[in-house]
């Protein structure tokens, strides 16, 4: 196999993305600056101007991605002042217009997340991980990601009904059907399109880090060995950094000078180890 290539560059994904290659990437995996969030550092956004400063960008990640790619994209809006937000909805449709058709969205369960109260809310604890596609044809290698089947073997799967040993199908015709039966004498099991994963406490030097698990995740989803990675808002470097992890090529873009070189010194640290 080719030597992985984990491309780091500093500037704007805007102008960056316009030097790749058109259909050359295999996965999109990021977190943008969400909406009014961390005005300091970098971002800030305002809620009523993102999707227009968005779909210039996620043009040019339309035009690098692969007919057979993925692009995933963590975000969550807040609530402000009694409401939630609706920027992620209409980005949601906004990019649909654009071309990308939404294929599903995954939920990120925030485990270990500390109570708090609001006056008329709870603890957020969970993000959207939207998945956009240029065809319904992308590739999904779902064996990657099974999950052990646990106590539901020694529960469920013990006192079986008629139903569960037939195929039974979805009364809302979503062509979703499930046989319970198939399950019985196996380890491993799909999992669903919820993650528990904790939310990442040990990077102090970028305040938005997320999990390694979560890139990690997806990488095993949707890529094989050597294919292409791209996150056009790095930050801390975590997609590279586990990209590399698991042998696959990355393409990077940070706009900050400061997290641009803590990007390249983590993935200098990085050593290949499959996950
Ligand atoms: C939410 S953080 C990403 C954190 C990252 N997932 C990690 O684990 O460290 C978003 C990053 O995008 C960068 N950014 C914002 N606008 C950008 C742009 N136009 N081009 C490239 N990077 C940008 C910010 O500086 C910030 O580091």
């Amino acid at each position: 196999m080719d030597k992985i290539q984990t491309k780091i560059i500093l500037g704007d994904s805007k102008e960056v993305l316009k030097t790749l290659h058109a259909n050359s990437i295999d996965l999109i995996f990021t977190s943008p600056p969400y909406a009014d969030s961390r005005k300091n550092t970098y971002g800030g956004i305002k809620p009523d101007i993102y999707v227009e400063w968005f779909l210039p960008i996620s043009e040019q990640l339309l035009r690098v991605l692969k007919p057979t790619g993925s692009f995933i994209l963590n975000i969550k809006e807040k609530a402000d002042n009694g409401e939630r937000s609706t920027y992620v909805l209409e980005l949601i449709l906004a990019l649909r217009k654009q071309g990308w058709l939404w294929t599903e969205e995954f939920i990120w369960h925030k485990k270990n997340s500390y109570p708090g109260k609001w006056p008329n809310r709870f603890r957020d604890a969970w993000e959207r991980l939207l998945q956009f596609n240029k065809t319904r044809d992308f590739k999904m290698y779902q064996d990657e990601v099974k999950i052990p089947m646990g106590d539901w073997a020694k529960t469920r799967l013990k006192n079986l009904s008629d139903t569960d040993k037939r195929r039974d199908n979805a009364k809302n015709g979503s062509g979703f059907g499930k046989k319970i039966a198939n399950w019985v004498g196996k380890d491993l099991v799909y999992p669903t399109n919820v993650l528990h994963l904790a939310p990442e406490t040990s990077n102090k030097n970028h305040s938005a880090v997320f999990p390694k698990e979560l890139p990690a995740w997806f990488i095993k989803l949707f890529t094989k060995t050597g294919d292409w990675v791209l996150d056009p808002f790095l930050g801390s470097g975590t997609t590279s950094v586990v990209s590399k992890k698991m042998l696959r090529n990355s393409i990077g873009i940070e706009i900050l000078d400061e997290y641009y070189k803590l990007a390249m010194s983590n993935i200098a640290e990085t050593e290949f180890t499959l996950f």
